[in-house]
């Protein structure tokens, strides 16, 4: 997504405004099963250990925007992050959160070259059309019940670029594969 800003550049002769283009990266990361499926009863489907490292190593350091309802969920900031979050509530605060009142606020109010949309549904559905990059953790597995989804990821609009898949283990009890997916430039 490209953004026209302002550099103020300093000189001998003074200031002026100078007009360049920056390219910021809007990504979503989300953990998926076979149905696309993200969450039941606002939490996630199931305990991945090696999700949420891989999510922690993914996103650190970048802007994460949330749902109001996924920082609930979360229940804290995750540091070494912004945590943006979402809401209609006039009154909502967060100490140590910036708190919008809409996702183009939000992302207007990033300057970093990329950022994520870390959920829930509801914020990945509005955001997807804005969305270059998807990493997607995919559990092989199909959750009963599920109430929250990710919208279908459309081979005609993004292109899995890598995938890295994993047998369960002690710790973690899916085959999970993660993908790296790239909205196709050549529409
Ligand atoms: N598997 C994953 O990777 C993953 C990741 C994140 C979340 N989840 C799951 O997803 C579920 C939650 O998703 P959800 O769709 O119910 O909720 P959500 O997207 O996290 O949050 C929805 C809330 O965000 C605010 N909001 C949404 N759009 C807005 C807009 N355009 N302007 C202003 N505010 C807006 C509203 O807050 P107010 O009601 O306060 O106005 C709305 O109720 C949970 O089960 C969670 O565990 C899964």
């Amino acid at each position: 997504m490209d953004f026209n800003k302002f550099l103020k550049i300093g000189s001998d002769s003074g200031w002026f405004m100078c007009n360049f283009q920056v390219i910021m990266t809007i990504a979503a990361i989300v953990v998926t099963d076979l149905n696309n499926a993200i969450g039941k009863d606002n939490q996630l489907l199931c305990h991945l250990p090696a999700d949420l490292k891989f999510f922690k190593s993914t996103t650190m350091g970048a802007p994460i925007i949330m749902g109001r309802k996924t920082y609930e969920s979360i229940g804290r900031l995750l540091p070494g992050r912004r945590n943006l979050v979402i809401t209609r509530n006039s009154d909502y605060r967060i100490e140590g959160a910036e708190i919008y009142h809409s996702l183009d606020a939000a992302i207007q109010n990033c300057t970093e070259e990329k950022i994520f949309i870390i959920g829930g549904s509801e914020l990945f559905k509005q955001s997807l059309d804005k969305t270059d990059e998807i990493y997607r953790t995919l559990i092989d597995y199909k959750f009963d019940s599920a109430d929250s989804f990710f919208p279908e990821i459309k081979n005609s609009e993004f292109e899995k670029q890598w995938e890295e898949c994993h047998h369960s283990d002690e710790k973690n009890k899916y085959d999970y594969c993660f993908q790296h997916w790239v909205r196709r430039s050549d529409l």
